[in-house]
């Protein structure tokens, strides 16, 4: 099975340095294919090189966030949900461009900022349906993760204490989907009208009952991704030289 990681981006400071990263991990996992969906109008020459010269494998969309869901200047970051429209662009994607008898393979959502142990792509080469596992420093705690009963092996619960009444009380970076599994799922999407932080489990709750999930990292007691998220850079002295019409990366892409 191939592994399809969707990877929402947009145009910030730190963009190269976390997709630089975040390609050079992905570089070391064997049947892999990254879909890139730029939160932008039109792609830009900035991913599309980084693509082209990371010797992955790759299909490069785009999907602007409606202006009204775009986070307004000083707006918290938590007010609107992220991700959305690119996300489900990659669906439509893959809805359009594999097929469900003859493609095998598994889907993950893999944002630009979080940090993944290989073994991870080990664990979800093979579900079924819809494999979980722990995700670290997420949700205001050292870890998330989902309860396994020891006799069935199954999930029965999660430790989650951000809004635990969720169906499915789990970070995006916490879960996979079968490919064909979603695929026969034609309708199964991300929504913008879903209560604040409910984006997984509007999702997890149009593919599967809790317990269909397949937990995954040893019954769910190993961490093999964190929740990473990337100091904002000071440019302090970046804006003071714009306001005098200069730029310190004229002619150097950073
Ligand atoms: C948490 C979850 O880890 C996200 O998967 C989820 O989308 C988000 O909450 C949510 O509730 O919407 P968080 O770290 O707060 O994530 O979100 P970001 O990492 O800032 O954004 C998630 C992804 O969307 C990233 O890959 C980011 O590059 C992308 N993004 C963010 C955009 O494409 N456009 C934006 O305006 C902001
Ligand atoms: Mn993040």
């Amino acid at each position: 099975p191939v592994i399809y990681a969707i990877t929402p981006t947009y145009q910030r400071p730190v963009q190269k340095a976390e997709l630089t990263r975040l390609s050079h991990t992905f570089r070391l996992i064997p049947n892999f294919y990254w879909i890139i969906v730029e939160d932008n109008q039109s792609p830009t020459n900035l991913i599309a090189n980084l693509l082209k010269n990371s010797k992955l494998n790759y299909t490069h969309l785009v999907a602007p966030t409606p202006t009204s869901w775009k986070r307004k200047l000083k707006e918290p970051k938590w007010k609107k949900p992220r991700g959305v429209a690119q996300r489900n662009t990659a669906l439509k994607w893959l809805r359009e461009n594999r097929n469900r008898s003859s493609d095998c393979g598994v889907i993950y959502f893999a944002d630009d900022d979080n940090t993944y142990d290989l073994q991870l792509f080990n664990e979800m080469r093979f579900i079924k349906k819809v494999g979980v596992w722990p995700v670290g420093l997420v949700g205001g705690l050292m870890v998330e993760r989902p309860i396994i009963d020891a006799a069935s092996g199954k999930v029965i619960g999660w430790n989650s204490h951000w809004r635990p009444e969720r169906d499915f009380p789990i970070d995006m970076a916490g879960f996979a989907v079968n490919l064909p599994f979603l695929l026969s799922k034609p309708e199964a999407e991300f929504s913008f009208n879903v209560e604040r932080g409910f984006q997984e489990s509007s999702l997890l709750s149009q593919l599967v009952a809790l317990d269909e999930l397949e937990p995954r990292a040893n019954n769910c007691t190993k961490v093999y991704v964190w929740h990473t998220r990337t100091e904002e850079a000071n440019l302090n002295d970046e804006k003071a030289l714009r306001r005098q019409g200069k730029r310190s990366d004229e002619n150097i892409e950073v």
